[in-house]
């Protein structure tokens, strides 16, 4: 299995944090944000990994993570998203790496208390199709947002006003080579993107996306609250800060 973490974006949300570096590079309690999502598809196993960056820092990127040293990798494969076309368009840039083999991708702002080798395990059991991880949150509308009926997603609506459930889908997507086809057929969205949801929505009309949903901690770490979220998370479950809710 390969993994893909997609680390593009300008991260205006976060102006001006942003203005001099890459979104992925601010700290996380005490590390760069990406080595959260980078040591999550290392912990499940996965070895050959694809970083897709874009902007004018994609070099930092380079001189931080060299060959994937700090994460017991011998190398660690770079590409480059010019622009901000998405998420899936990153995803895209993957396809040479990717090949015809099933693959996890991440978000590089994504950072999950659980371990995910169960369900990477169960991905690679399954005959085709995608996987997807859910999790349950107070602020639903900030993300895609899954309808479930009879144990199935039905639908995902991505930033709805009035979210049909509680169920977020977090940025880890499990896929089978189906997904460069489904990329190749998107129309950008109003947003002017190239939607991870439609990709999904894809599967889900094949009947082919199973779901799980994460019992730890996930967050995104994009806007300052979320960011600092993280830092908090974080430092209670690794550092020694008791808990801030306490
Ligand atoms: C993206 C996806 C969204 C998902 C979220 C997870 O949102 O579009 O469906 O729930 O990541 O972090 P964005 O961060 O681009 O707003």
């Amino acid at each position: 299995m390969k993994g893909v973490v997609l680390a593009g974006g300008l991260g205006t949300r976060l102006e001006p944090l942003t203005r001099v570096t890459n979104k992925h590079l601010l700290p996380v309690y005490d590390k760069p944000m990406i080595f959260y999502p980078i040591q999550t598809l290392v912990s499940a196993g996965i070895r050959e990994i694809m970083l897709v960056t874009g902007g004018r820092n994609a070099g930092d990127f380079l001189r931080l993570l060299g060959n994937g040293e700090d994460f017991g990798l011998k190398a660690i494969h770079y590409a480059y998203q010019k622009g901000e076309g998405g998420i899936a368009e990153a995803l895209g840039l993957a396809r040479h790496f990717v090949g015809k083999e099933k693959h996890v991708v991440i978000l590089g702002d994504n950072i999950l208390g659980d371990d995910i080798s169960d369900f990477v395990s169960a991905f690679e059991k399954q005959k085709s199709g995608a996987k997807i991880l859910l999790k349950q949150v107070e602020d639903a509308e900030r993300f895609g947002v899954a309808e479930i009926s009879n144990g199935r997603v039905v639908r995902i609506t991505e930033k709805p006003k009035n979210p049909k459930s509680k169920f977020a889908v977090t940025g880890v997507y499990m896929y089978d080579q189906q997904v460069f086809k489904f990329i190749d057929s998107l129309k950008p969205s109003q947003r002017g993107e190239l939607e991870i949801t439609d990709v999904n929505n894809a599967y889900i009309e094949r009947g082919e996306l199973t779901y799980e949903t994460l019992n730890g901690f996930w967050t995104d770490a994009g806007t300052f609250e979320s960011l600092l979220r993280a830092n908090i998370l974080v430092a209670e479950k690794f550092g020694n800060l008791k808990s801030a809710h306490a």
